[in-house]
């Protein structure tokens, strides 16, 4: 009995220290976020990423790149000043929230890009990207999820890599996206985009 209270106890503890950090969060998404990512992180535009889902891990190796200028843009001024224990909670509720997958007008297109994501190209060297990123793009922990991201934002990312305008990925992304083709990189932005 005593040990079933003491459990009880340490799980309301839990849960409240969860539900305070997730509060700590929203109201920072609602003051400097939503206007792009969306109260629940679903991207309030096709130029924004979605974060719904997105690793937690993951996130918080992002913010802190952004805050530490490792990674440039947009994003830099929107998290000046931040915390670790605000970047830990915004991460955590973004993490929580569920994913969504766009609607892919185009199949024969994004088959292209279903070849790209699960074969590579074995003629260029590219890698198979479910090698990293997981059979239907989910990621884990340290490799981003890709699923349901906005195809525009895939693309961009993985121009950038290849330009390396961004270069917080220890050179792995830029390899990569250095091989594709222009055609490879919006086939398989297609793709990812309408996996859930
Ligand atoms: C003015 C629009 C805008 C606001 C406001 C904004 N962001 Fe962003 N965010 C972007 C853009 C654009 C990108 C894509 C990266 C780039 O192009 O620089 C991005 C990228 C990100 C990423 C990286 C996602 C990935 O998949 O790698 C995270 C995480 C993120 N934002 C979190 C936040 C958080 C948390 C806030 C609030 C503190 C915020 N953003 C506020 C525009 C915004
Ligand atoms: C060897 C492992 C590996 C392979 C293979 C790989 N990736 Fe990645 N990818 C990563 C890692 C790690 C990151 C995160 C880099 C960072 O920390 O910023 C990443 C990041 C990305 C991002 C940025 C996501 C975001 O939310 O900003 C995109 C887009 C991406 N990869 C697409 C691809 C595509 C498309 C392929 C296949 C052609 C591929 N990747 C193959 C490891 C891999």
């Amino acid at each position: 009995m005593k040990l079933l209270t003491g459990m009880m106890l340490l799980f309301l503890m839990v849960s409240a220290s969860h539900g305070s950090n997730h509060e700590m969060a929203k109201k920072i998404v609602a003051t400097k976020c939503h206007l792009c990512h969306g109260m629940e992180g679903e991207g309030s535009s096709a130029i924004y990423p979605r974060l719904a889902g997105q690793h937690k891990t993951y996130l918080i190796k992002q913010l802190t790149d952004f805050r530490d200028g490792n990674r440039t843009g947009t994003m830099s001024e929107m998290v000046f000043g931040l915390t670790d224990e605000e970047i830990a909670a915004l991460s955590d509720y973004f993490s929580s929230k569920p994913p969504a997958a766009h609607k892919v007008r185009d199949q024969e297109f994004a088959g292209v890009g279903k070849y790209i994501f699960t074969k590579g190209n074995r003629f260029s060297g590219v890698a198979p990207c479910v090698s990293c990123h997981g059979e239907s793009g989910e990621g884990n922990e340290q490799m981003p999820r890709l699923a349901g991201q906005h195809k525009r934002y895939v693309a961009t990312q993985l121009m950038e890599f290849n330009s390396r305008k961004r270069n917080n990925d220890n050179s792995i992304m830029h390899s990569i996206a250095s091989k594709l083709t222009e055609l490879e990189i919006h086939a398989v932005a297609q793709y990812v985009s309408g996996l859930k």
